[in-house]
């Protein structure tokens, strides 16, 4: 069989790029992206490309060659789905919030509403492809449902494969990792449907890229994948915690092991705790389910890796407020970058909201800016409105606006009268800031806290100013 219209359940960070390469590639077919979220479909059809829904650099110039010709955004989930021949399900799911597994188990009522919604209104034969990040063996419950509308609605003569078909594109790099991705993973039961979807892949990525697998090692390997790139993370800040208590220096260490081919020099960037919204999700999930086995130790070995990043966020905030002399209170703060990673504006899980929330608790009066975060957006992470009356006031100690903050939309307006400055993500601008102008108009002693080893050190020693950055034992 040959995938020619394709519908694809959630138009989010995952559903929007991925469908948007698969157009771009494969002219030949009509690809339909369909969310319940209207207000996010309009902006996926906004004239204007930069009020796109996600930030995705290259994003923009695909929208603007596919959309419209065989590129769709609409709510129309019902007609969408009865003209596909392929359905994409690329809906969240995040962490359970109440209820058996709550705050471990991945919450699937948007995977089953699809699912229901596919068994009613799919007609003929459909290829249903879980695109989604999943526990292994929910392929097993869609097939359920699946199997069972089949039998309701005999006289449609409707009929169902399920593959899986996880992604593992990184956001800020969405679009690079769609267009030559290491390798695109596809597990199922039916050879022809495993073909089918492996033909579309075929249109740019090469063969040997295209892994078939059985169904449940695909969804396995996506968990595996985000807990072993997790891992990695959690490794190297808590091996930086031991640089900073002993003289030794995280980056050298991260070169020399990273030299090793065996390691590998990837994701060995010391920073403020790993955040965006999977990581920590589909570690707890691999928690959950190797509990659920009876796989006590190897539940409790995964959690460490969340436990270490947690302590990690807050053992950062500690540290300002110990370098500051102890107190913080009052104190102006400048915060650069909210998002958990440069380039996007996602904030999901950001580090950035437990170190923000960890220094207002404490009473500093923050400036937070982001090139691509609005001033809503941090509103809701912090569940605090900014204090618009901070943009106009000269601050010295003015301990009426302790534990208050408001978003910079001008990065250099944030420096003047502030004690200290954080670097929370690694913006390409930051890495190019003045400092020996902006030195002249912040409080002495002043401090730059670099969580992200974007800033050179010798220009901060230049500008008289007091520098940490992670994992530098000698700077301590
Ligand atoms: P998202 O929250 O950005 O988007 C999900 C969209 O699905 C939302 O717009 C929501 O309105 C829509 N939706 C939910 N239920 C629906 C329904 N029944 N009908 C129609 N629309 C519905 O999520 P995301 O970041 O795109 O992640 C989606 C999945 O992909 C998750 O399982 C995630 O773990 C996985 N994933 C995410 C990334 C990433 O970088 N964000 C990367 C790889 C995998
Ligand atoms: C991650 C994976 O890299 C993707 O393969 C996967 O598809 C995706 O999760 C997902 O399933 O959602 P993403 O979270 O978008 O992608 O971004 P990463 O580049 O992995 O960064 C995650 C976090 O780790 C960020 O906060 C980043 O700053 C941090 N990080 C990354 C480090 O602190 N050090 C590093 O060396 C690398």
């Amino acid at each position: 069989m040959e995938i020619k219209n394709i519908c694809c359940i959630g138009a989010g960070y995952v559903g929007g790029p991925t469908m948007s390469v698969i157009a771009d590639r494969c002219p030949d077919i009509y690809v339909n992206v369909v969310d319940k979220n209207e207000e996010r479909i309009n902006l996926w059809n906004d004239k204007n490309l930069e009020n796109l829904p996600i930030y995705e650099p290259g994003l923009d110039k695909i929208i603007s060659r596919c959309r419209g010709k065989n590129l769709f955004f609409s709510t129309d989930i019902i007609k969408n789905i009865s003209e596909a021949d392929a359905i994409f399900i690329s809906v969240n799911t995040p962490t359970k919030k109440r209820g058996l597994g709550a705050g471990q188990a991945s919450d699937l009522k948007w995977v089953e509403a699809c699912a229901r919604e596919v068994a009613k209104y799919a007609k003929g034969y459909t290829i249903v492809i879980e695109k989604s990040t999943l526990p292994v063996k929910t392929a097993e419950v869609i097939k359920t449902i699946l199997e069972a509308s089949k039998s309701e609605t005999e006289d449609t003569k409707s009929t169902f494969d399920v593959l899986s078909n996880p992604e593992f594109l990184a956001e800020g790099s969405a679009i690079k990792d769609l267009e030559e991705p290491d390798r695109v993973l596809i597990g199922g039961e039916n050879k022809n449907a495993i073909y089918a979807l492996t033909n579309v892949y075929k249109k740019w990525v090469p063969e040997e890229k295209i892994l078939h697998t059985n169904i449940w090692s695909s969804e396995l390997a996506k968990l595996t994948a985000n807990a072993f790139l997790a891992q990695r993370i959690s490794s190297i800040n808590s091996i930086g915690a031991i640089c900073e208590a002993t003289g030794a220096d995280v980056r050298e260490v991260a070169r020399a092991i990273g030299s090793d081919n065996r390691i590998g020099s990837k994701f060995l960037d010391s920073g403020p705790g790993f955040g965006g919204s999977c990581f920590k999700k589909d570690i707890l999930n691999l928690v959950y389910l190797s509990n659920y086995f009876g796989l006590k130790e190897v539940g409790d070995f995964w959690e460490g890796v969340v436990k270490l990043n947690n302590w990690h966020q807050h053992r950062i905030s500690k540290l300002i407020i110990k370098k500051l002399f102890g107190t913080v209170s009052g104190k102006k703060i400048h915060i650069l970058g909210f998002a958990f990673k440069a380039n996007t504006n996602d904030t999901r899980e950001s580090s950035a909201i437990n170190i923000c929330k960890d220094l207002l608790e404490e009473g500093a009066i923050l400036y937070i800016h982001d090139p691509k975060v609005n001033s809503l957006q941090i509103s809701n992470d912090l569940g605090k409105s900014e204090n618009l009356q901070l943009k106009s006031l000269t601050l010295h100690d003015d301990f009426n606006f302790e534990g208050e903050w408001v978003f910079s939309e001008n990065l250099n307006d944030g420096f003047i009268n502030a004690d200290a400055v954080v670097v929370l993500t690694e913006w390409a601008e930051y890495s190019n800031i003045n400092w020996i102008e902006r030195a002249k108009s912040m409080r002495p002693p002043a401090w730059v806290f670099d969580a992200r080893s974007i800033i050179n050190p010798k220009e901060i020693k230049n500008a008289n100013l007091n520098f940490w950055r992670i994992g530098d034992g000698a700077a301590m």
